[in-house]
Protein backbone atom coordinates (compact mmCIF):
# COMPACT_ATOMS: atom_id res chain seq x y z
CA UNK A 1 0.00 0.00 0.00
CA UNK A 2 1.13 3.29 -0.78
CA UNK A 3 0.57 6.55 1.16
CA UNK A 4 1.42 9.99 -0.80
CA UNK A 5 3.05 11.73 2.61
CA UNK A 6 3.73 14.88 0.23
CA UNK A 7 3.69 17.99 2.57
CA UNK A 8 3.01 16.26 5.79
CA UNK A 9 4.81 15.12 9.34
CA UNK A 10 6.42 11.65 9.71
CA UNK A 11 6.82 11.02 14.07
CA UNK A 12 7.08 8.59 16.33
CA UNK A 13 3.61 7.78 17.80
CA UNK A 14 2.14 9.46 20.45
CA UNK A 15 2.35 8.22 24.39
CA UNK A 16 0.46 9.51 26.85
CA UNK A 17 1.36 8.77 30.32
CA UNK A 18 -1.91 10.09 31.91
CA UNK A 19 -5.31 8.83 30.70
CA UNK A 20 -8.62 7.83 32.16
CA UNK A 21 -10.35 5.12 30.51
CA UNK A 22 -13.17 5.14 32.87
CA UNK A 23 -13.06 0.84 32.95
CA UNK A 24 -13.87 -1.01 35.17
CA UNK A 25 -16.86 1.13 36.76
CA UNK A 26 -18.08 3.88 34.30
CA UNK A 27 -18.51 2.38 30.83
CA UNK A 28 -20.71 4.96 30.58
CA UNK A 29 -18.60 7.64 30.30
CA UNK A 30 -15.63 5.80 28.09
CA UNK A 31 -14.58 2.28 27.39
CA UNK A 32 -11.07 0.62 27.21
CA UNK A 33 -12.70 0.28 23.45
CA UNK A 34 -13.80 3.90 22.80
CA UNK A 35 -10.56 5.46 24.64
CA UNK A 36 -8.28 3.47 22.55
CA UNK A 37 -10.12 4.59 19.43
CA UNK A 38 -10.60 8.22 20.54
CA UNK A 39 -6.46 7.78 21.57
CA UNK A 40 -5.57 6.34 17.24
CA UNK A 41 -7.18 9.43 15.95
CA UNK A 42 -4.95 11.69 18.09
CA UNK A 43 -1.94 9.85 17.25
CA UNK A 44 -1.23 7.95 20.01
CA UNK A 45 0.34 4.51 20.15
CA UNK A 46 0.66 4.15 23.52
CA UNK A 47 -1.73 5.33 26.45
CA UNK A 48 -1.32 4.87 30.29
CA UNK A 49 -4.57 4.36 31.83
CA UNK A 50 -5.19 5.69 34.96
CA UNK A 51 -5.87 3.83 38.26
CA UNK A 52 -8.59 5.74 39.50
CA UNK A 53 -11.39 3.10 38.24
CA UNK A 54 -14.24 1.22 40.15
CA UNK A 55 -12.69 -1.11 41.69
CA UNK A 56 -9.47 0.81 41.76
CA UNK A 57 -6.56 -1.06 40.01
CA UNK A 58 -4.51 -1.66 43.19
CA UNK A 59 -3.97 -5.57 42.10
CA UNK A 60 -2.71 -7.54 39.49
CA UNK A 61 -5.68 -9.45 38.73
CA UNK A 62 -7.01 -5.94 37.72
CA UNK A 63 -4.24 -4.52 35.95
CA UNK A 64 -3.77 -7.87 33.49
CA UNK A 65 -7.62 -7.59 32.45
CA UNK A 66 -7.43 -3.83 31.48
CA UNK A 67 -3.67 -4.79 29.65
CA UNK A 68 -5.75 -7.76 27.79
CA UNK A 69 -9.02 -5.62 27.00
CA UNK A 70 -6.40 -3.15 25.87
CA UNK A 71 -4.88 -5.76 23.56
CA UNK A 72 -8.32 -7.33 22.11
CA UNK A 73 -9.01 -3.84 21.00
CA UNK A 74 -5.55 -3.59 19.65
CA UNK A 75 -5.75 0.14 18.58
CA UNK A 76 -3.19 1.32 20.89
CA UNK A 77 -1.32 -0.07 23.77
CA UNK A 78 -2.48 0.11 26.86
CA UNK A 79 -0.67 0.24 30.14
CA UNK A 80 -2.77 0.29 32.97
CA UNK A 81 -1.53 2.30 35.89
CA UNK A 82 -1.12 0.68 39.31
CA UNK A 83 -2.86 2.55 42.34
CA UNK A 84 -0.51 3.38 45.12
CA UNK A 85 -2.54 2.65 48.06
CA UNK A 86 -5.41 0.29 48.57
CA UNK A 87 -9.21 1.34 47.60
CA UNK A 88 -9.63 4.67 47.31
CA UNK A 89 -7.82 7.02 49.30
CA UNK A 90 -6.53 3.83 51.16
CA UNK A 91 -4.06 4.13 53.58
CA UNK A 92 -2.15 0.85 52.53
CA UNK A 93 1.08 0.33 50.52
CA UNK A 94 -0.84 -1.84 47.42
CA UNK A 95 1.00 -4.75 46.10
CA UNK A 96 3.63 -2.63 44.02
CA UNK A 97 5.52 -6.25 43.12
CA UNK A 98 2.69 -7.70 42.23
CA UNK A 99 1.20 -5.86 39.74
CA UNK A 100 5.35 -5.13 37.89
CA UNK A 101 5.64 -8.87 37.69
CA UNK A 102 2.18 -9.50 36.02
CA UNK A 103 0.95 -10.02 32.71
CA UNK A 104 0.86 -6.04 32.68
CA UNK A 105 3.94 -5.10 33.77
CA UNK A 106 3.01 -2.07 35.58
CA UNK A 107 5.64 0.56 35.05
CA UNK A 108 3.80 3.16 36.68
CA UNK A 109 2.32 3.38 39.99
CA UNK A 110 0.20 6.49 40.64
CA UNK A 111 -2.47 8.16 43.80
CA UNK A 112 -6.05 6.94 43.11
CA UNK A 113 -7.72 9.72 41.97
CA UNK A 114 -7.11 11.49 45.79
CA UNK A 115 -3.71 12.63 46.17
CA UNK A 116 -1.37 10.57 48.51
CA UNK A 117 -1.40 13.38 50.78
CA UNK A 118 0.42 11.24 53.91
CA UNK A 119 4.17 11.47 53.29
CA UNK A 120 5.02 8.22 54.98
CA UNK A 121 2.88 6.12 52.27
CA UNK A 122 4.38 8.50 49.28
CA UNK A 123 7.96 8.13 50.90
CA UNK A 124 7.32 4.18 51.59
CA UNK A 125 6.02 3.68 47.42
CA UNK A 126 9.21 5.75 46.23
CA UNK A 127 11.69 3.80 48.46
CA UNK A 128 9.59 0.34 46.88
CA UNK A 129 9.82 2.64 43.19
CA UNK A 130 13.40 2.53 43.23
CA UNK A 131 13.32 -1.32 43.67
CA UNK A 132 10.84 -2.07 40.79
CA UNK A 133 12.58 0.09 38.53
CA UNK A 134 8.96 1.89 38.15
CA UNK A 135 7.45 5.32 37.98
CA UNK A 136 5.49 6.99 40.91
CA UNK A 137 2.94 9.90 39.55
CA UNK A 138 1.67 11.74 41.98
CA UNK A 139 -1.60 14.13 41.58
CA UNK A 140 -0.48 16.71 43.56
CA UNK A 141 -2.93 18.65 45.82
CA UNK A 142 -2.58 19.37 49.70
CA UNK A 143 -5.97 18.22 50.44
CA UNK A 144 -6.57 20.71 53.42
CA UNK A 145 -5.84 23.41 51.67
CA UNK A 146 -8.53 22.73 48.75
CA UNK A 147 -11.71 21.87 50.95
CA UNK A 148 -14.73 22.90 49.07
CA UNK A 149 -12.67 24.79 46.35
CA UNK A 150 -13.99 25.17 42.69
CA UNK A 151 -11.65 27.25 41.36
CA UNK A 152 -8.29 28.55 40.81
CA UNK A 153 -7.78 31.28 43.78
CA UNK A 154 -7.58 34.50 42.32
CA UNK A 155 -9.87 37.44 40.85
CA UNK A 156 -11.73 35.23 38.79
CA UNK A 157 -12.96 32.63 41.43
CA UNK A 158 -13.90 35.94 43.86
CA UNK A 159 -15.90 37.37 41.58
CA UNK A 160 -18.04 34.08 40.80
CA UNK A 161 -18.58 33.49 44.38
CA UNK A 162 -15.96 30.06 44.19
CA UNK A 163 -14.18 29.04 46.59
CA UNK A 164 -10.36 29.11 45.96
CA UNK A 165 -8.34 26.59 45.28
CA UNK A 166 -4.64 28.22 45.96
CA UNK A 167 -1.93 27.39 43.88
CA UNK A 168 0.17 26.70 47.10
CA UNK A 169 -1.99 23.61 47.25
CA UNK A 170 -0.03 21.88 43.99
CA UNK A 171 3.11 23.30 45.08
CA UNK A 172 3.39 22.37 48.80
CA UNK A 173 3.28 18.37 47.65
CA UNK A 174 5.56 18.64 44.64
CA UNK A 175 8.00 20.67 46.85
CA UNK A 176 7.41 17.53 49.60
CA UNK A 177 7.62 14.68 47.05
CA UNK A 178 10.73 16.55 45.23
CA UNK A 179 12.26 15.89 49.00
CA UNK A 180 11.68 12.10 49.50
CA UNK A 181 11.83 10.98 45.98
CA UNK A 182 15.82 13.05 46.35
CA UNK A 183 16.10 11.83 50.05
CA UNK A 184 15.20 8.04 48.85
CA UNK A 185 16.86 7.97 45.55
CA UNK A 186 13.23 7.28 44.09
CA UNK A 187 11.17 8.30 40.78
CA UNK A 188 8.96 10.49 40.89
CA UNK A 189 6.70 11.63 38.19
CA UNK A 190 4.51 14.65 38.96
CA UNK A 191 1.23 14.79 37.21
CA UNK A 192 -0.22 17.75 35.72
CA UNK A 193 1.76 20.53 36.59
CA UNK A 194 -0.54 23.93 36.45
CA UNK A 195 1.32 26.72 38.12
CA UNK A 196 4.07 29.21 37.88
CA UNK A 197 5.14 28.69 41.21
CA UNK A 198 5.42 24.22 40.78
CA UNK A 199 7.69 24.88 37.45
CA UNK A 200 10.36 27.38 40.04
CA UNK A 201 9.73 24.26 42.86
CA UNK A 202 10.78 21.77 39.62
CA UNK A 203 13.46 23.85 38.92
CA UNK A 204 14.95 23.66 42.21
CA UNK A 205 14.56 20.25 42.63
CA UNK A 206 16.58 19.73 39.45
CA UNK A 207 19.49 22.56 40.45
CA UNK A 208 20.12 22.89 44.26
CA UNK A 209 18.21 19.91 45.47
CA UNK A 210 20.08 18.14 43.25
CA UNK A 211 23.47 18.90 44.73
CA UNK A 212 22.35 17.74 48.07
CA UNK A 213 23.83 13.95 49.49
CA UNK A 214 20.74 11.21 48.55
CA UNK A 215 20.32 9.18 51.15
CA UNK A 216 19.24 6.05 49.59
CA UNK A 217 21.62 2.90 49.39
CA UNK A 218 24.65 3.95 47.88
CA UNK A 219 23.69 7.89 47.54
CA UNK A 220 21.46 6.92 44.61
CA UNK A 221 20.06 9.65 43.49
CA UNK A 222 16.14 10.48 43.04
CA UNK A 223 14.91 11.62 39.73
CA UNK A 224 11.87 13.81 39.35
CA UNK A 225 10.00 14.52 35.86
CA UNK A 226 6.83 16.44 35.32
CA UNK A 227 3.99 16.80 32.56
CA UNK A 228 1.81 19.40 31.24
CA UNK A 229 -2.07 19.42 29.98
CA UNK A 230 -2.12 20.74 26.74
CA UNK A 231 -5.30 22.13 28.34
CA UNK A 232 -3.29 23.84 31.17
CA UNK A 233 -0.78 25.46 28.32
CA UNK A 234 -4.08 27.31 26.84
CA UNK A 235 -6.65 27.94 28.99
CA UNK A 236 -6.97 29.79 31.09
CA UNK A 237 -9.49 31.07 34.22
CA UNK A 238 -10.88 33.85 32.24
CA UNK A 239 -13.17 30.91 30.86
CA UNK A 240 -15.02 30.79 33.67
CA UNK A 241 -17.75 33.74 33.43
CA UNK A 242 -20.51 31.23 31.60
CA UNK A 243 -20.17 28.75 34.74
CA UNK A 244 -20.11 26.08 32.28
CA UNK A 245 -18.84 22.88 33.91
CA UNK A 246 -16.70 21.78 30.93
CA UNK A 247 -14.02 24.37 32.28
CA UNK A 248 -14.07 22.68 35.70
CA UNK A 249 -11.24 20.19 35.86
CA UNK A 250 -8.70 19.77 38.49
CA UNK A 251 -6.03 21.28 39.32
CA UNK A 252 -8.22 24.20 37.78
CA UNK A 253 -7.37 26.38 34.98
CA UNK A 254 -5.38 29.02 36.39
CA UNK A 255 -3.75 32.14 35.01
CA UNK A 256 -2.20 33.59 31.46
CA UNK A 257 0.92 34.22 33.91
CA UNK A 258 0.79 30.40 34.78
CA UNK A 259 0.09 29.26 31.10
CA UNK A 260 3.21 31.42 29.89
CA UNK A 261 5.70 29.71 32.97
CA UNK A 262 4.16 26.69 31.90
CA UNK A 263 4.62 26.45 28.08
CA UNK A 264 8.43 28.00 29.30
CA UNK A 265 9.03 25.45 31.09
CA UNK A 266 7.88 23.17 28.44
CA UNK A 267 10.38 24.72 25.92
CA UNK A 268 13.54 24.15 28.06
CA UNK A 269 12.94 20.87 29.90
CA UNK A 270 12.24 21.52 32.93
CA UNK A 271 8.84 20.23 32.32
CA UNK A 272 9.72 16.81 30.20
CA UNK A 273 6.37 16.63 28.24
CA UNK A 274 2.70 16.73 27.21
CA UNK A 275 0.04 14.44 29.25
CA UNK A 276 -3.38 14.87 27.91
CA UNK A 277 -5.23 14.06 31.50
CA UNK A 278 -8.03 12.44 29.65
CA UNK A 279 -10.87 12.73 31.77
CA UNK A 280 -14.40 12.00 29.62
CA UNK A 281 -17.58 12.20 32.02
CA UNK A 282 -21.10 11.18 31.31
CA UNK A 283 -23.68 13.58 30.21
CA UNK A 284 -25.26 13.84 34.05
CA UNK A 285 -22.19 14.25 35.44
CA UNK A 286 -21.30 17.42 33.50
CA UNK A 287 -24.68 18.99 31.88
CA UNK A 288 -25.38 20.06 35.75
CA UNK A 289 -24.67 23.05 37.72
CA UNK A 290 -20.69 23.84 38.69
CA UNK A 291 -20.65 22.73 42.28
CA UNK A 292 -22.18 18.91 41.18
CA UNK A 293 -20.18 18.81 38.28
CA UNK A 294 -17.01 16.46 38.17
CA UNK A 295 -13.84 17.92 37.24
CA UNK A 296 -12.24 16.75 33.91
CA UNK A 297 -11.79 17.33 30.22
CA UNK A 298 -11.29 15.24 26.98
CA UNK A 299 -7.84 15.49 25.73
CA UNK A 300 -6.76 12.09 22.97
CA UNK A 301 -7.74 13.91 20.21
CA UNK A 302 -7.35 17.61 20.57
CA UNK A 303 -3.78 17.24 22.13
CA UNK A 304 -1.67 17.72 18.93
CA UNK A 305 -3.38 20.94 17.45
CA UNK A 306 -3.26 22.43 21.47
CA UNK A 307 0.41 21.72 21.53
CA UNK A 308 0.86 23.44 17.61
CA UNK A 309 -1.08 26.04 18.81
CA UNK A 310 0.46 27.03 21.82
CA UNK A 311 3.93 25.32 21.07
CA UNK A 312 5.14 25.40 17.46
CA UNK A 313 2.70 28.46 16.34
CA UNK A 314 4.90 30.66 18.75
CA UNK A 315 8.28 29.43 18.46
CA UNK A 316 8.82 27.82 21.22
CA UNK A 317 9.27 24.52 19.69
CA UNK A 318 10.06 23.08 16.17
CA UNK A 319 8.71 19.63 14.97
CA UNK A 320 11.56 17.88 16.53
CA UNK A 321 10.51 19.29 19.90
CA UNK A 322 6.87 17.67 19.73
CA UNK A 323 8.52 15.03 19.05
CA UNK A 324 10.22 15.22 21.97
CA UNK A 325 7.70 16.15 24.34
CA UNK A 326 4.55 13.68 22.81
CA UNK A 327 6.83 10.46 22.18
CA UNK A 328 10.43 10.22 22.85
CA UNK A 329 10.50 11.87 26.48
CA UNK A 330 7.53 9.98 27.99
CA UNK A 331 8.31 6.75 26.40
CA UNK A 332 11.36 6.99 27.85
CA UNK A 333 10.38 8.03 31.06
CA UNK A 334 8.84 4.65 31.88
CA UNK A 335 11.10 2.77 29.32
CA UNK A 336 8.68 1.90 26.63
CA UNK A 337 11.35 -0.17 24.48
CA UNK A 338 9.80 0.24 20.89
CA UNK A 339 8.20 3.41 21.27
CA UNK A 340 9.19 6.75 20.78
CA UNK A 341 12.42 6.93 19.08
CA UNK A 342 13.53 6.75 15.05
CA UNK A 343 12.32 3.66 13.41
CA UNK A 344 14.91 1.03 12.67
CA UNK A 345 15.70 -0.40 9.46
CA UNK A 346 12.77 -3.22 9.01
CA UNK A 347 11.02 -3.25 12.21
CA UNK A 348 7.20 -2.74 12.26
CA UNK A 349 6.65 1.06 12.52
CA UNK A 350 4.82 3.20 15.27
CA UNK A 351 3.83 6.45 14.08
CA UNK A 352 2.07 9.29 13.04
CA UNK A 353 1.28 11.30 9.60
CA UNK A 354 0.52 14.94 10.91
CA UNK A 355 -0.35 17.49 8.17
CA UNK A 356 0.84 20.34 9.51
CA UNK A 357 -1.21 22.98 6.89
CA UNK A 358 -4.77 21.37 7.92
CA UNK A 359 -7.07 23.27 10.49
CA UNK A 360 -10.25 22.06 11.62
CA UNK A 361 -12.87 22.87 14.30
CA UNK A 362 -13.67 20.69 17.56
CA UNK A 363 -16.85 19.17 17.72
CA UNK A 364 -17.30 17.19 20.91
CA UNK A 365 -19.74 15.02 19.18
CA UNK A 366 -17.87 13.77 16.63
CA UNK A 367 -15.16 12.49 18.83
CA UNK A 368 -14.71 8.64 19.38
CA UNK A 369 -14.42 9.42 22.98
CA UNK A 370 -18.25 8.65 24.49
CA UNK A 371 -17.74 11.64 26.40
CA UNK A 372 -18.36 14.56 24.32
CA UNK A 373 -16.60 17.10 27.47
CA UNK A 374 -13.95 19.11 25.28
CA UNK A 375 -13.09 22.39 26.46
CA UNK A 376 -12.25 23.24 22.84
CA UNK A 377 -15.47 22.89 21.27
CA UNK A 378 -16.20 25.44 18.43
CA UNK A 379 -12.26 25.91 18.44
CA UNK A 380 -10.27 26.24 15.33
CA UNK A 381 -7.66 24.86 15.81
CA UNK A 382 -4.04 24.24 13.74
CA UNK A 383 -2.79 20.94 12.53
CA UNK A 384 -4.28 17.05 11.75
CA UNK A 385 -3.63 13.51 12.74
CA UNK A 386 -3.98 11.98 8.80
CA UNK A 387 -3.06 8.46 10.08
CA UNK A 388 -1.90 6.25 12.98
CA UNK A 389 0.10 3.30 12.09
CA UNK A 390 0.72 0.73 15.59
CA UNK A 391 3.44 -1.87 14.74
CA UNK A 392 3.38 -1.67 10.87
CA UNK A 393 -0.66 -1.53 10.81
CA UNK A 394 -3.04 1.70 10.68
CA UNK A 395 -5.36 2.36 13.59
CA UNK A 396 -6.30 5.38 12.18
CA UNK A 397 -6.79 7.16 8.73
CA UNK A 398 -8.35 10.13 7.56
CA UNK A 399 -10.43 10.88 10.72
CA UNK A 400 -11.43 6.95 10.60
CA UNK A 401 -10.37 4.05 13.06
CA UNK A 402 -9.19 0.92 11.44
CA UNK A 403 -9.51 -2.13 13.42
CA UNK A 404 -8.08 -5.35 12.45
CA UNK A 405 -11.46 -6.26 10.88
CA UNK A 406 -11.24 -3.38 8.50
CA UNK A 407 -7.64 -3.84 7.18
CA UNK A 408 -7.86 -7.93 6.98
O1 LIG B 1 -9.95 16.82 36.44
C1 LIG B 1 -9.60 15.72 36.82
N1 LIG B 1 -10.26 14.62 36.45
N2 LIG B 1 -8.56 15.61 37.63
C2 LIG B 1 -8.23 14.45 38.21
O2 LIG B 1 -7.29 14.43 38.93
C3 LIG B 1 -9.03 13.24 37.98
C4 LIG B 1 -9.73 13.32 36.71
C5 LIG B 1 -10.81 12.31 36.60
O3 LIG B 1 -10.60 11.14 36.89
O4 LIG B 1 -11.91 12.67 36.13
ZN1 LIG C 1 -4.87 14.26 38.80
ZN1 LIG D 1 -5.98 12.44 35.94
Amino acid sequence: EVVDATGLVALPGFVDLHTHLREPGREDAETIDTGSASAALGGYTAVFAMANTDPVADNAVLVEHVWRRGREVGLVDVHPVGAVTVGLAGERLAELGGMARSAARVRMFSDDGVCVDDPLLMRRALEYSSALGAVIAQHAEEPRLTVGAQAHEGERAALLGLAGWPAAAEESIVARDCLLAHRTGGRLHVCHVSTAGTVEVLRWAAGPLAALPSQAPGGRPGRVSAEVTPHHLLLTDERLTTYDPVNKVNPPLRTEADTLALRAALADGVIDCVATDHAPHAPQDKDCEWAAARPGMLGLETALSVVVETMVNTGLLDWRGVARVMSERPAELVGLPDHGRPIAVGEPASLVLIDPAAHWTVRGAESASLADNTPFEGMRLPARVVATMLRGRFTARDGKVLRWIDSC
